[in-house]
């Protein structure tokens, strides 16, 4: 199962909106006879791959799926049906898919043709490695991961403003690798206009769908000039804003390839946005700040994820931005804690990461 769940691993960033799989056929002495693993535009799913590789093989064998296989007829036939074809004797898998079209079904369609099902082995581990899919299914919006990059004395920009660069170099490159794993990127107009990012996957990974950049913006005072709008044609962008944002701003955004949404309670409305990139399929949204906005996100309780690359440097200044902004705690007992922390080294930056309490590691 570590091993199907390590292939399955390999299709990040390739296999969204569906779930990452991955499959090994293998005998009772434990030798595998077949691996495989899923990527959206390969369409065969994991399990025709591992059963395909270990042909005659699988007569009799044992199938550890990391994800309940499906029983319905979707872009591939039912996997299940390949499974009994193939004359699998058993099949493991860790967890149920919370996809509604198949969630148990599969388990009973194997069981219904004589199979061996076991479920539950090394469940938590996959209920993580699925997690946004999990999330996305379960609650019909995108899990969001909060990433903010500050200095020792928790600021994320100077009092002036200035930003670039708080950490290392390695530190960047492992956020450009969280990127690679998200539908969605996401910063505040403060960000937009202060920085002039790019906000692009440069993880040099292959992608099956590119990385929406989305920006919340109620008075359009992002530039048709930024980094942002001109490379609106290629990468997509989304400006979500208010109703009565200025027509004008919007159409010079349009001409640019933007994607303008005007929502009737503005940007301010997360949970809408939120909404509304789930109903384009996107299951992750990746917010990198400003300030403001992380503290509208984790003021909402919308924050699934935290993660903050902290650098041995010191900005100092009352007027300095500190990471999250808004009215924050009173106690430290409201404080919001993480909890399955884990903690990385990158040079001589330490990135903490860990999940909101208010979130199970399975959605
Ligand atoms: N170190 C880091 O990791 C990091 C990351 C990002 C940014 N930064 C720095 O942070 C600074 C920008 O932070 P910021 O707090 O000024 O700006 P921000 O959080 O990026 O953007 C805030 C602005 O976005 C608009 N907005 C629209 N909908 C919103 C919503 N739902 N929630 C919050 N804001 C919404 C508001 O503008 P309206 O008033 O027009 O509605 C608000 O003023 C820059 O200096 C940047 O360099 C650092």
């Amino acid at each position: 199962m570590r091993r199907a769940l390590e292939l399955a691993a390999r299709g990040a960033g390739q296999v969204s909106p569906s779930p990452l799989v991955g499959c090994v056929v293998a005998l009772d002495g434990g030798e595998i006879v077949g691996e495989g693993f899923y990527l959206y535009e390969g369409v065969k799913h994991a399990e025709t791959l591992a059963l395909e590789q270990a042909g005659e093989r699988a007569r009799g064998a044992t199938a550890y799926v990391s994800l309940e296989p499906h029983a319905h007829q979707g872009r591939t036939p039912p996997c299940t049906v390949a499974l009994i074809r193939a004359g699998v004797r058993r099949v493991v898998a860790p967890v149920e898919d919370p996809n509604p079209l198949v969630s148990g079904r599969g388990f009973a369609h194997l069981r219904e043709a004589g199979l061996e099902v076991e479920v539950g082995l090394l469940a938590p581990e996959a209920a993580r490695l699925n997690e946004k899919y999990v999330h996305a299914m379960r609650h019909a919006r995108p899990f969001v991961h909060l990433k903010l990059a500050t200095s020792l004395d928790g600021r994320i920009a100077t009092r002036t403003g200035d930003a670039r660069w708080i950490t290392n170099e390695q530190s960047r490159a492992r956020v450009h690798e969280l990127r690679h794993e998200y539908d969605a990127i996401l910063v505040g107009a403060g960000t937009a206009v202060a920085d002039n990012p790019a906000l692009t996957d440069r993880s040099r990974m292959p992608r099956h769908r590119p990385l929406t950049r989305v920006v919340l913006d109620d008075r359009l005072i992002l530039s048709p000039d930024s980094q942002l709008a001109q490379t609106a044609a290629e990468t997509p962008l989304v400006v979500f804003t208010s109703e009565g944002a200025d027509e004008g701003a919007a159409d010079a955004l349009r001409a640019r390839g933007v994607e303008i949404v005007r929502q009737p309670r503005g940007a301010r409305d997360l949970s809408a946005a939120l909404e509304e990139l789930h109903r384009r399929t996107l299951q992750s949204v990746l917010v990198e700040g400003g300030a403001t906005v992380a503290g509208r996100f984790i003021e909402a309780g919308l924050v699934d994820k935290v993660s903050f690359f902290i650098a041995p440097l010191i900005i100092g200044g009352r007027d300095a931005m500190p990471a999250v902004a808004g009215t924050g705690a009173n106690l430290i007992a409201d404080a919001t804690r993480l909890r399955d922390v884990e903690i990385t080294q990158h040079g001589s930056d330490v990135e903490i990461t860990g999940y909101t309490e208010t979130v199970t590691s399975d959605g």
